[in-house]
């Protein structure tokens, strides 16, 4: 995959050199470039200017923005707008953008864009419902809950299908060594070795954890039979 990402401040995308995203950098299977947009602004390096009408703050200004988008490379790549107004991130996005080939991210600062940058976007983004000083780090967290989606980014991909919202749900709890750790024990069904019994304990404890956290997800999901009589067995226990 091939990510640019138009920014103010490259040098905030450190954390990317590291950990899943570093090491998909250094398998080839992803090439990020940072273009910061100050240095094609015409206007003696100027990014910024007061809204016309007034009001408070400055605003990026189109120019730099179009010409850096002019001179990347790419062919059909998907354009997102970092927004607070924009449609909320969520697992389901990141595994949109991560069947593309190219992605251009623009990350705003200031109070905001020049409507007319918003012609250029094919997406404008959210990361949530609160303000942050600037694009970047809304951006960083996209990028990676992206790219750990591209095949062959985590060793076994089975390690991300299970993760919370990949299959709808809230993952199970799960134990690692030893046994037993200041009076708390594993259980037992994990310790049995019987594939059928933990298979069916960990999906009664995701429906049971989504069922309690976020009953909201349960709406959206495709129930199988088998999770659905789980289900009804779990809200008739309480
Ligand atoms: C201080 S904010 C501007 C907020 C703007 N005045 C508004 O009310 O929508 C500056 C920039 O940070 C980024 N940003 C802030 N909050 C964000 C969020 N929740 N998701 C994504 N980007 C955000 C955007 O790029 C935004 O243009």
């Amino acid at each position: 995959m091939k990510i640019d990402i138009l920014t103010l401040f490259p040098e905030m995308f450190a954390p990317l050199e590291h950990s899943i995203v570093g090491k998909a950098k250094e398998k080839g299977l992803l090439d990020i470039t940072y273009h910061n947009f100050r240095e094609n602004a015409e206007k003696a390096r100027h990014v910024d200017d007061e809204p016309y009408g007034g009001g408070q703050g400055m605003l990026l200004r189109a120019q730099p923005i179009f010409d850096t988008i002019d001179k990347i490379d790419a062919k059909k790549p998907r354009v997102i707008l970092l927004d607070p107004a924009g449609r909320t991130f969520d697992q389901s996005y990141a595994e949109e953008l991560a069947a593309e080939e190219e992605l251009i991210f623009i990350c705003g600062h200031y109070e905001g864009y020049d409507e007319r940058i918003k012609t250029l976007v094919t997406d404008e983004i959210s990361l949530g419902d609160f303000v942050l000083t600037g694009g970047e780090l809304a951006a960083m967290t996209m990028v990676d809950a992206t790219v750990r989606l591209i095949p062959d980014v985590i060793g076994k991909e089975a390690s991300h299908q299970d993760d919370s919202f990949s299959s709808g749900l809230l993952e199970y709890p799960q134990y690692t060594r030893p046994y037993e750790y200041r009076g708390m024990t594993v259980p037992d069904v994990l310790m049995s070795g019987h594939h059928e019994n933990i298979r069916r304990w960990r999906l009664e404890k995701s429906l049971r954890k989504t069922l309690e956290r976020r009953p909201d997800l349960l709406d959206a999901y495709d129930f199988s039979e088998e999770e659905a009589q789980l289900l009804e067995k779990i809200k008739k226990e309480g």
